[in-house]
């Protein structure tokens, strides 16, 4: 009861904000946008199954294939993405809150082209910023989708608002686990949970640190059968890692695995699975950028 309360309330809350912004909606249509951006949320439930070298070894396969790739890390407070990258940002997207702070001032320059911006602990302030400074935060990040094809936001654990926010306002979901039940148990509840606030969900799963395909594929099918039984919701398999210590390497160096030990076999995973993102492109329903922007801000 609490819960459908608290969504009827969002619900409201997102009309009468829509209705104030409608100046931002008109410009918005006037504003001719040429890239079809494809907005994917990685997430997991269970911390620790691998999310965020997934995500920066995804960017970086989906660049050498040819797309312009930002990655947004949301998991609040920690900055792996960076750590993983080599690099360190004195910006994080909360700054853009100041006036002299532009959306290229908090964007970091990663390897092989990839771009990423950190979502900094103050993202979880988003529910009390005033109108005035969402709409600040909203039109300088409309600028990203002048320059990136595919966002990938990293998400946090568990099935926290700051997780939820993100999933349910992009256009798809990698939902990656390990064969551990305990991994899959959590992945289910992240399912589980975003139903309650989304019928849509364009949801895909990754099996990380397999040992052998058949654990790949007992795992899938599992969790694909359980999400339909109970949640009605239908899954479609995207692909498998294998458990590689080429990856543990690669983060010891601070230089991604699909740099640093390209033909090992997590990377030739990792790089069938960016093919099959690239080739899913025209088969997708998909939500703009500035949709997703509205969604993530204005409905809190
Ligand atoms: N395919 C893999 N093979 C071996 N180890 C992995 C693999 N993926 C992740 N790991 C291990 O899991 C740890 C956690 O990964 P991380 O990406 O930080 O997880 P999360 O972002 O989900 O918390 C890494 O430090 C690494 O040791
Ligand atoms: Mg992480």
């Amino acid at each position: 009861m609490e819960d459908q309360a608290a969504k009827l309330r969002q619900m409201i809350e997102y009309r009468n904000l829509s209705v104030e912004h409608k100046l931002t909606d008109h410009q918005m249509q006037e504003k001719k946008i040429a890239r079809n951006l494809r907005i994917i949320a990685i997430t997991s439930g269970k911390g620790g199954v691998g999310k965020t070298n997934f995500t920066v070894n995804l960017a970086i396969a989906l660049s050498q294939a040819g797309a312009n790739v930002l990655i947004i890390d949301a998991d609040l407070g920690l900055a792996n993405v960076e750590v993983l990258l080599g690099c360190s940002s004195a910006y994080t997207m909360m700054n853009l809150l100041n006036d002299n702070v532009s959306l290229a001032d908090v964007i970091l320059q990663g390897p092989e082209g990839i771009r990423y911006i950190s979502g900094g602990s103050g993202l979880e302030q988003l529910a009390d910023l005033s109108i005035n400074d969402r709409t600040l935060l909203i039109n300088k990040l409309y600028e990203c989708e002048e320059f990136a094809d595919i966002i990938l936001v990293d998400t946090g654990a568990g099935v926290g608002r700051n997780v939820l926010d993100f999933l349910i306002a992009a256009d798809e979901i990698i939902l990656l686990t390990t064969p551990e039940p305990t991994a899959l148990t959590d992945a289910y509840a992240v399912v589980k949970a975003c139903r309650n606030y989304s019928e849509t969900l364009h949801i895909k799963l990754v099996v990380n640190r397999i040992y052998d395909e058949d654990e790949g594929r007992e795992v899938s099918v599992k969790l694909i059968a359980t999400t339909k039984q109970f949640l009605g919701i239908s899954i479609a398999t995207l692909g498998v890692v294998y458990d590689d210590h080429n990856m543990v390497n690669a983060i010891k160096k601070q230089v991604p695995l699909l740099l640093s030990y390209s033909n090992t076999i997590a990377a030739k995973c990792i790089r069938t699975i960016a093919k099959s993102i690239l080739q899913g492109r025209s088969t997708k329903i998909k939500r703009n950028w500035r949709d997703f922007l509205h969604r993530l801000i204005f409905s809190r």
